[in-house]
């Protein structure tokens, strides 16, 4: 069947071929002047990638013309970036597209988008299809740089777009940015994830692995180091596979790391590691990068082994504590958190008990706990369902009790003690408060002064909490 739609499959999507292409992106002067007296709005959810993507469809906007709306009330178009990760991020999604649809009443020319991860799933494309023919704008993760042509159609053309790429594209540089912060910047390293765990959806969502060249990295972060940023982070799927896919060099994240330190910026971070790929110079640049944090977050998903083998992992619970031990080794004050599921389709009371004890040993300062969550197309969809909600939830519930202690534990240890906080504005609850994170990522709210905002000060903690620290600058 041929319609003008372009929609994806997860079939297709699934499948890892071909070169990777390496394009630059410019923008002809045909769509130059399109956003004139159009003003656009993007609300983006999901993971710091999405975040980032988000930088980018903005840059785009701005350099048609388009201008940021602050009020979705005047908007022309609003567009949703969204994640695919869990059922209840997707159901959220299509709530607020059904909140939104009461502004096209008052103002029949507001373009209604949705792009980001939920696109890439056919169910998803189908089902706007078939029952939002009010939604104007699809798109996936695969296909931002066309995003000029698009827009020339729905708004020069009057055409409804829907165009979504099973496969991966091109690695399109010099898309331009409008990156949200002014001391803080994301550096996406890597695109796709070919890890394969049976419960997840990225593998289709984002496409393979691809890495983006060395020079490019570094260019861009000698850049913001130029325009004063203090701190960068690095994203990927899995960023630990960086450098997997160069065919003509031996260069991988480690390598990065060493580089990126020399580039003089003062804060290097990233996410999301996989506890399989982290390679030696990995770990040793925690102790010789000074610009590298001493966090690390560690996804490990479940402690007992027969789980993390349904879920395809490719680690045991000693490969992972054999890491940590060594990243201990080498920077003994490292703060580690991660993402855990519980009530995985084979999880028993039994391997439950083993999370929380690899919780204790481990000693996470914190924790990112989800119950697992069917994903149409994925291996795990396959499996049976036979956990009770109830269990799931009271899972959940003591594991989180667990994780808390540990949020605590991971604040108390610097009470009485100075650190260095990198300030990112007043308090959103407080604002006779300054707040920002400080080396270990703890979240520091503090009396300071507000001409530091941008910049990394000295703050004396005072009081420790569950969710954060307290504290007085130091001048
Ligand atoms: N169900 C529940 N949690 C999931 N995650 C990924 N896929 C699922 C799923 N299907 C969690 C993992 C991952 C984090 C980003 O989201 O813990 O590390
Ligand atoms: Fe969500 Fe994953 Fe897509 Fe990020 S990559 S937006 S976490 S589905």
């Amino acid at each position: 069947m041929s319609n003008e739609y372009k929609t994806p499959d997860l079939k297709s999507a699934r499948m890892r071929k071909g070169e990777i292409l390496h394009e630059r992106f410019t923008l002809d002067e045909e769509f130059f002047n399109i956003g004139k007296n159009l003003k656009y709005r993007i609300q983006t959810y999901g993971c710091q990638g999405n975040e980032a993507d988000s930088e980018m469809i903005s840059g785009i906007f701005e350099a048609m013309g388009f201008i940021r709306s602050f009020d979705e009330r005047d908007a022309d178009i609003i567009l949703l970036n969204t994640c695919a990760i869990r059922e209840n991020a997707e159901n959220r999604i299509w709530g607020e597209i059904g909140r939104l649809k009461s502004y096209q009443t008052k103002n029949p020319n507001l373009i209604l988008g949705i792009c980001g991860c939920m696109p890439q799933e056919e169910v998803v494309v189908n089902k706007i299809l078939k029952s939002y023919p009010y939604v104007g704008l699809v798109f996936g993760t695969h296909n931002i740089n066309e995003l000029p042509k698009y827009l020339k159609d729905v708004f020069v053309n009057k055409k409804r777009v829907i165009k979504v790429h099973s496969y991966e594209g091109a690695i399109v540089e010099d898309i331009p940015k409008v990156r949200m912060q002014t001391h803080k910047a994301w550096v996406s390293i890597m695109y796709g994830c070919d890890e394969f765990c049976t419960y997840c959806v990225v593998p289709f969502t984002r496409g393979k692995e691809r890495s983006r060249k060395k020079e490019e990295i570094i260019k861009e972060v000698r850049e913001l180091v130029s325009q004063g940023y203090q701190e960068i982070t690095l994203l990927g799927q899995n960023v630990n596979a960086y450098g997997k896919d160069f065919k003509d060099e031996d260069y991988k994240f480690g390598d990065l790391l060493y580089d990126l330190d020399k580039t003089g910026i003062n804060r290097i971070r990233f996410t999301t590691s996989h506890p399989r790929d982290i390679d030696g110079k990995t770990i040793t640049a925690f102790k010789d990068c000074k610009s590298v944090m001493p966090h690390l977050h560690l996804p490990v998903q479940s402690g007992s082994n027969e789980v993390l083998k349904k879920m395809n992992r490719g680690y045991t619970k000693e490969l992972y504590l054999d890491v940590i031990e060594r990243l201990k080794a080498v920077k003994p004050d490292i703060s580690i958190t991660t993402d855990i599921i519980v009530a995985f389709p084979y999880e028993e009371e039994k391997d439950f008990q083993e999370t929380l004890d690899l919780v204790k040993k481990v000693g996470f300062e914190g924790a990112f706990t989800f119950i697992f969550s069917r994903r149409s197309g994925t291996p795990a969809d396959k499996y049976p369902d036979i956990i009770p909600a109830e269990v799931q939830k009271e899972r959940l519930l003591r594991l989180n009790k667990v994780i808390n202690e540990g949020y605590l534990r991971g604040n108390k240890r610097f009470l009485g003690k100075t650190v260095k906080v990198l300030v990112d504005g007043f308090s959103k609850t407080d604002d006779t408060k300054l707040t920002g994170y400080s080396e270990h990522n703890k979240l520091v709210n503090f009396t300071g002064d507000e001409t530091k905002i941008g910049k990394i000060v000295l703050v004396e903690v005072t009081d420790a909490k569950t969710w954060y620290l307290e504290g007085i600058e130091v001048k």
